[in-house]
This record gives structure tokens, C-alpha cells and sequence, in this order.
């Protein structure tokens, strides 16, 4: 029997099909080994100490768990501020279960989050809240959140990668970033101060996703 009332989800957002979340995790392991063969090379010890504090930042010790996705709208189940508004779009109602194909434009690590950026199109901004309230707050571009969580340093929440992002997207926006440190063969490495990198891909990746609601 079906419910007269909506059940809404911890979070809507775009589900990597699992050839694309694959091929993800292993671009992602190429940008790590590139990370960590730069930190061995003695030119750039500084920038490349990769360590939080006195502590060596190990990216051995990064989890992520649950399918690898690009969230839209958190809702907690609707506890969260403008969730019902959101579900009620729309946009969401006519694209919920639809293919998207995402662009990541670049990886990024902190010492507590690694993530990839994606490039949402028009269309997929159509499906973006807007109730951002640190995207707005630095006066961000529309969208300027998002990305797709890779891992986490033991103890921190999914949720830091996208604040992190934002930080350095803002210090981008001010021209606030250390130059491109090294030119490698996937794109453009960048230092943003306290172990903050970005690699912007010479080639946008392509993954393909579904826009649904994650329930669990
Ligand atoms: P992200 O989108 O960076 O991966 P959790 O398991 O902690 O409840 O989070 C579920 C998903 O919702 C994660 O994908 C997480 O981060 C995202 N998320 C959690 N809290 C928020 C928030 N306050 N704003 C935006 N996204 C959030």
C-alpha cells in the first residue's frame, strides 16, 4: 500500500554507475602516486611534506563508505532546512532515476578529505539548491560545491570535503594560491598552503550517474 505521506532521503544527489565509480577510484590512485613520488623528489620538500601538524598525513588510512556520489540536497530525512521545498521542485520530480554524464574537472587532497570536482552543466544546475549557505556567504559561483567524496581521514565526516573544496575554490577566486607547482602528464598541480592540493585534468573525465535519493 502506498504512503500518503513522501518519505524523503538522507540526501539526493548523482550515483556513479559502478564501470564509472571504478574508473574514478583509479584516477584517483594515479593523482596519489603522483602526489607521492613529487614528495620524493627533494625540489619541492616544502610544499610536499605532507603532513597535518607534525604528523605525516597518511592516505592509506582514507575511507570512504557507501556509493561514491555527487550529493545535491542534504535532507536528513527531511530534518534538514528547505528539504521538503527541494523534493517538491520540479526539476527533482521530473529527473529522479534519469543518466547524467558528470565532468570532473579536478582532484583534489586536504589532510583530512580527498574529493573530485565536478563541472555541472546548465541542466544539472537546475537540480542544485539553493539554499548553499557557505556557497553564498563567499560569494561562490552557483554550484561551486560540488564534487564526489573519495575518502576521509580517520574521524572526519563526509561532509568536510566539500567545505574544503569550497576553501580553495574561494582562494582561486582571490588569485590566493601558491603557483602551479609541477605540470603532470594529467593536468595542472596546484598548492594552496596547509597541504591543500588541487590537480586541474587537462581532460575532463566523463562519469556516468543516476539522479536518485539515497534512503538508508
Ligand atoms: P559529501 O557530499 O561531501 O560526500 P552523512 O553520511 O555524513 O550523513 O552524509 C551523507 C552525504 O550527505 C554525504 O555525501 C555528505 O557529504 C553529505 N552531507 C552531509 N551533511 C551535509 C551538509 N550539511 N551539507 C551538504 N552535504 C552534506
Amino acid at each position: 500500500e502506498a504512503l500518503s505521506q513522501p518519505l524523503l532521503p538522507l540526501y539526493y544527489g548523482w550515483f556513479l554507475t559502478h564501470e564509472s565509480g571504478h574508473h574514478l577510484k583509479s584516477l584517483c590512485n594515479k593523482f596519489l602516486k603522483v602526489m607521492k613520488e613529487l614528495s620524493e623528489d627533494k625540489k619541492h620538500v616544502e610544499e610536499f611534506s605532507l603532513k597535518s601538524g607534525e604528523k605525516p598525513i597518511d592516505f592509506e588510512t582514507f575511507h570512504h563508505e557507501g556509493p561514491l556520489h555527487c550529493t545535491t540536497k542534504y535532507c536528513d530525512y527531511g530534518s534538514a532546512e528547505g528539504a521538503s521545498e527541494y523534493s517538491e521542485k520540479k526539476a527533482v520530480k521530473d529527473n529522479y532515476g534519469a543518466a547524467f554524464k558528470l565532468a570532473i574537472e579536478a582532484l583534489f587532497i586536504t589532510p583530512r578529505t580527498l574529493g573530485a570536482r565536478v563541472k555541472l552543466t546548465k541542466d544539472q544546475l537546475l537540480l542544485w539548491p539553493e539554499d548553499d549557505e557557505e556557497q553564498c556567504n563567499a560569494s561562490l559561483p552557483f554550484g561551486s560545491r560540488a564534487h564526489i567524496t573519495l575518502g576521509v581521514a580517520p574521524g572526519v565526516q563526509d561532509v568536510q570535503t566539500g567545505i574544503d573544496l569550497l576553501e580553495m575554490v574561494s582562494m582561486m577566486q582571490k588569485g590566493d594560491k601558491c603557483e602551479m607547482v609541477s605540470e603532470v602528464s594529467e593536468g595542472k598541480l596546484s598548492y594552496f598552503r596547509q597541504d591543500r592540493w588541487m590537480l586541474e585534468l587537462n581532460k575532463k573525465e566523463e562519469v556516468k550517474s543516476v539522479f536518485s535519493g539515497y534512503y538508508s
